[in-house]
């Protein structure tokens, strides 16, 4: 009884197509639907991690058992979410979809576990984000798949437990240091996902151009992966621009001087900076003489919070060797001088403009 009260006090499960578009704004929402790969043969790159999981699919298959729960970590845009969607796909199983600060109460995560079949997978996405108390209820339900309800109040009160069917978690975060431990050890597959070299995000490129039915120079295809920070959602959402730009100011078919045009327009560099990335680099740079500047300093300075910073803009910096971490805060390398044509001159330590400034665009 109490139970179904309570599930019916529970607010309405976030719909997949809800969960999808959050990761994505307005028009791009479409195209991403359209992109996005159903089977591990369409999900380019990151081929170490795919076999893998072919192999834990088919021996969970075989076995007819739920997959381990796998947690995917990784910057927005490198294939989270997609992946989940596959797994879901290879093992015939539904997929359910929520974000960890949905799941506002034990309730509500008892309202999205009873609905399980056996086998299907639920994801949530930001699970570095659950609330605690949610968090906690979530443990046995991934280890012996049951919850445990409180009934009755103070004396009176026992513990109710709920069988659930034998599902997957699969979990997703931009940094795994911000996961508590008994939710991390919990896990039985921990999969790290890189930013993509520019040959696989070129792949992606000609796929994505051949599903939207544009013609493309694969040299152009070259020039749009280096110029997408190493992730496969920036190479679309740019060759989604370039198509735009190809189609009203060019021919409609896409070669390297329409990318680099367009790119000129929407001021992304040629190392694929946009002005956010550039502005940081700046401000270590010019208001800091290169730094150390602490991130929450760094964060007051761009407006922006320091989450934003440290889960999109900095990982890439960092492993491009843009940018450097010390205990004292981040440093600007020589690699970002260069690119940004500044020197710091040696007596004010006052950044100067270099006299042969490189072609940003
Ligand atoms: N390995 C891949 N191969 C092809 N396209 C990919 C790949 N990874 C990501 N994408 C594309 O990039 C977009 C963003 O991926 P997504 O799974 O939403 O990233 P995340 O969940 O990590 O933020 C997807 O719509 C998909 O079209
Ligand atoms: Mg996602």
């Amino acid at each position: 009884m109490a139970s179904t009260k309570s599930r019916s006090k529970t607010p309405p499960e976030a719909p997949v197509d809800r969960a999808l578009d959050a990761a994505v704004q307005g028009d791009d929402v479409r195209f991403d639907r359209t992109l996005r790969p159903q089977r591990f043969d369409d999900y380019i790159g990151q081929s170490k991690h795919k076999e893998n999981l072919r192999v834990f699919v088919e021996a969970a298959r075989q076995r007819g058992e739920p997959l381990d729960h796998l947690l995917l970590c990784g910057p927005p845009g490198l294939g989270k979410t997609t992946l989940a969607q596959i797994l879901a796909h290879e093992m015939g199983v539904e997929l359910h979809m929520t974000n960890g600060p949905v799941v506002e109460h034990k309730g509500s995560l008892a309202g999205l576990l009873t609905k399980l079949q056996p086998r299907d997978i639920l994801f949530i996405d930001e699970i570095h984000r659950l609330n605690p108390v949610v968090e906690e209820s979530l443990y046995p339900a991934m280890e012996d798949f049951r919850i445990d309800v409180m009934t009755g109040e103070g004396a009176f009160s026992s513990s109710l437990q709920i069988p659930v069917s034998p599902f997957t978690l699969v979990g997703a975060t931009t940094r795994t240091g911000l996961l508590t431990a008994p939710l991390f050890s919990r896990f039985g597959h921990v999969l790290r996902l890189d930013f993509y070299p520019p040959e696989d995000l070129a792949r992606i490129v000609m796929r994505s151009a051949g599903l939207l039915e544009v013609t493309i120079d694969p040299r152009a295809a070259d020039e749009i992966a280096l110029r997408s920070r190493g992730t496969p959602r920036i190479a679309n959402r740019l060759l989604r621009r370039v198509r735009d730009f190809a189609q009203v100011l060019g021919t409609g078919k896409i070669d390297i001087p329409i990318v680099r045009d367009a790119c000129a327009r929407l001021e992304v560099d040629s190392a694929g900076f946009d002005e956010m990335d550039r502005r940081l680099l700046r401000v270590i740079i010019e208001d800091y003489e290169g730094g150390p500047v602490g991130v929450e300093t760094l964060a007051a300075a761009l407006g922006e919070p320091r989450d934003t910073i440290e889960d999109v803009y900095e990982p890439y910096l960092l492993q491009q060797g843009y940018l450097g971490r010390t205990p004292r805060g981040r440093v600007a390398t020589k690699k970002a001088f260069a690119h940004l044509g500044i020197a710091l001159t040696g007596e004010t330590g006052s950044p100067v403009s270099l006299p042969t400034q490189k072609k940003l665009f």
